[in-house]
């Protein structure tokens, strides 16, 4: 989901919210999943858990997962399912070549930092592990990012440090991964409308906080119109039906054995 300590976005995270406006996170994360191909025994850490619904999904092969995520809301939310599952930060993984497999779903966009992600991940894994990952890539939420960046620019307020997401391109990504150390066996650019099944606005409140950060609340209320007007014409079929213009980055890299 979100790490603490290089992230001053001010997104803030609730479980409940969470799965009420973005149940499809799940749905889709589970081709994610497959790609994984957990197999019963291996240890897997499961990076940005969330609320623990992949993970315990993953537990069901047979495998033995370990949730981590640096929301403590999530991370209540994830044991409630009796799931495996730890506060910690994706900077400060405490783990020495002890997975075979490290996954990740829609969390890496939210760290700024992915050399010294990657770098914890590789460092976490045993010796020929692999990495399987989903998460935005570039282009992702391009419509929404220019609308929101609009919005506040017509109130004079720039979004520069607002800005929160990390979108890389195939080549950057696949770069970055090789300079750590890995193999990257597969990476692309899916392009994924996504439904939003409680609208944009939902959307915004959930995943969009850091763009509103320390706004007085009528400020707020002209920016979220703004921007709902502004995405309208393209996210939105003039039914109330809203999307997110998702774009995924969907990797798959594993470790020389020595
Ligand atoms: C994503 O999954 O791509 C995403 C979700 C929330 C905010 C930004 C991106």
């Amino acid at each position: 989901m979100t790490d603490i300590s290089n992230n001053t976005s001010g997104q803030t995270w609730d479980a409940t919210s969470y799965s009420q406006h973005a149940d499809y996170v799940v749905t889709y994360g589970k081709d994610v999943v497959k790609l994984l191909s957990p197999k019963p025994g291996e240890r897997i850490l499961d990076l940005g858990c969330g609320d623990g619904a992949l993970t315990e999904y993953i537990g069901q092969t047979g495998a033995e997962v370990v949730g981590v995520d640096a929301s403590e809301d999530m991370i209540e939310a994830a044991l409630a399912r009796g799931v495996n599952a730890r506060r910690i930060d994706a900077y400060q993984l405490p783990f020495d070549q002890e997975f075979d497999a490290v996954f990740s779903n829609a969390a890496l966009h939210w760290m700024l930092d992915p050399q010294t992600v990657l770098a914890c991940i590789k460092r976490a894994l045993k010796p020929g592990g692999r990495f399987v990952a989903e998460f935005g890539g570039h282009g992702n939420v391009a419509a929404i990012c220019t609308a929101l960046i609009a919005s506040l620019q017509f109130r004079g307020i720039s979004a520069k440090h607002r800005h929160p997401w990390y979108f890389p391109t195939v080549e950057e990504y696949a770069h970055l991964l090789e300079t750590v150390g890995f193999k990257v066996d597969s990476i692309e650019l899916i392009a994924r409308p996504t439904k939003l099944p409680t609208g944009m606005a939902n959307w915004l409140d959930t995943f969009a906080s850091p763009f509103f950060h320390g706004l007085d609340d009528d400020i707020k209320e002209t920016v979220m119109d703004n921007t709902l007007n502004l995405l309208s014409h393209s996210l939105s079929d003039g039914q109330g039906h809203w999307s997110a213009d998702y774009v995924r980055l969907r990797v798959t890299a594993h470790l020389p054995t020595s």
